[in-house]
C-alpha cells in the first residue's frame, strides 16, 4: 500500500481516559489520523474517534497487558492504514495507598501496576516498531510515554506507581539509544491533571496540591495533549529525553 498521500498515523493507548481523550483531540487538529485505543472502554472510544476532528480516525483494541492483542493491533494498522507514525503510551493504572501501608500493596496490585505502566509501553512499542521504523515523518517514527513527575518526587498514589513511572522514564532512555535514529522516544511527565476524576476528588486536597505548585494550579488535560504534539512534530532533535508539564511543582 502506497502511503504517500496519507495522513500520518497516531496510535494513543488508553485514548478514552481522562488525559488519552485530550492527547487524541490535539493530535486529530493537527492533522493526525488517530487510533483510539482501549481496554474496556470500547464505547467512549467508539464515540471520541467519531467526534474528532478530520476523517478515518478510528477506535481499535489495545490492552497493553495482551502481547498477543497488541500483534494483532499492528496488524490490523497494516491492514487498514500501511503506516503507523507516532504511539502515545498513555495507558496506565494506579489505586491510593499510602505510602506506610506496606500491605494494603499486595502482589495482585503490584503485578498490575508493573504490567500495566512498565511492561505494556514496551509490549506496545515492540509490537508496533516495524511500522514505526517506516514512518516517513520529519524526525521519523515516535514512541511518546505518558509519565509522571511522581517518577522523580516519589511523591504519587502509592509508592509502586512512583516506581513504575521512575521505569518508564529509565526505559524511554534506553529505547530511545536503541532505536535511534529511526525513531525517537521521549517522556511527557505531567503533574496532577485536572481530569474528570481528580475534579471529582475532594476539592481542599485539589486545592492544596494547587497551592503547592508554583504556577498556582493543576494542568488541564488539553495543555498535556499540546505538549505531545510539540514533542512529536516539532521537537525532531530530541530523543531519550523527560519534557516536563507540572507547572513547577518539584520545585516547591
Ligand atoms: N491524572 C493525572 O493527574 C496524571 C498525572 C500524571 C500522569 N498521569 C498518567 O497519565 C495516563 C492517563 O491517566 P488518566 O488520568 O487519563 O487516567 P484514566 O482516566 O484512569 O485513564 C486510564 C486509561 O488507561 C487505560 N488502561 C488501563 N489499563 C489498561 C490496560 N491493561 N490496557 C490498555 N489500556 C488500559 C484505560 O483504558 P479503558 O478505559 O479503555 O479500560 C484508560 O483509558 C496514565 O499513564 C497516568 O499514569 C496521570
Amino acid at each position: 500500500m502506497s502511503t504517500a498521500n496519507t495522513p500520518p498515523v497516531a496510535v494513543v493507548t488508553g485514548g478514552a481516559g481522562g488525559i488519552g481523550v485530550a492527547i487524541c483531540e490535539a493530535l486529530a487538529a493537527a492533522g493526525f489520523t488517530v487510533v483510539v485505543g482501549y481496554h474496556r472502554s470500547v464505547e467512549a472510544a467508539s464515540a471520541l474517534a467519531a467526534r474528532l476532528p478530520g476523517a478515518g480516525h478510528v477506535a481499535l483494541p489495545a490492552p497493553v497487558t495482551d502481547s498477543a492483542a497488541l500483534q494483532a493491533l499492528a496488524q490490523q494498522l497494516r491492514e487498514r492504514f500501511g503506516r503507523a507514525d507516532v504511539l502515545v503510551n498513555c495507558a496506565g493504572t494506579t489505586r491510593f495507598v499510602p505510602h506506610a501501608d506496606l500491605d494494603q500493596l499486595d502482589d495482585a496490585l503490584a503485578d498490575q501496576i508493573l504490567a500495566t505502566n512498565v511492561r505494556g509501553p514496551f509490549a506496545a512499542t515492540r509490537a508496533l516498531l516495524p511500522l514505526l521504523k517506516t514512518s516517513t515523518l520529519p524526525g521519523g517514527g515516535v514512541v511518546l510515554n505518558i509519565s509522571s513527575i511522581a517518577a522523580h518526587t516519589a511523591m504519587g498514589s502509592n509508592v509502586l506507581y512512583c516506581a513504575s513511572k521512575a521505569a518508564l522514564d529509565n526505559m524511554t532512555r534506553s529505547l530511545a539509544r536503541a532505536l535511534a535514529p529511526a525513531v525517537r522516544v521521549l517522556s511527557v511527565s505531567p503533574g496532577l491533571v485536572d481530569t474528570d476524576f481528580v475534579k471529582s476528588m475532594d476539592p481542599r486536597w485539589r486545592e492544596e496540591q494547587a497551592a503547592r505548585t508554583p504556577l498556582g494550579r493543576l494542568a488541564a488535560p488539553a495543555e498535556v495533549g499540546r505538549a505531545v504534539v510539540v514533542a512529536v512534530r516539532d521537537m525532531t532533535f530530541s530523543t531519550g529525553t523527560v519534557l516536563a508539564v507540572d507547572g513547577g511543582r518539584p520545585l516547591a
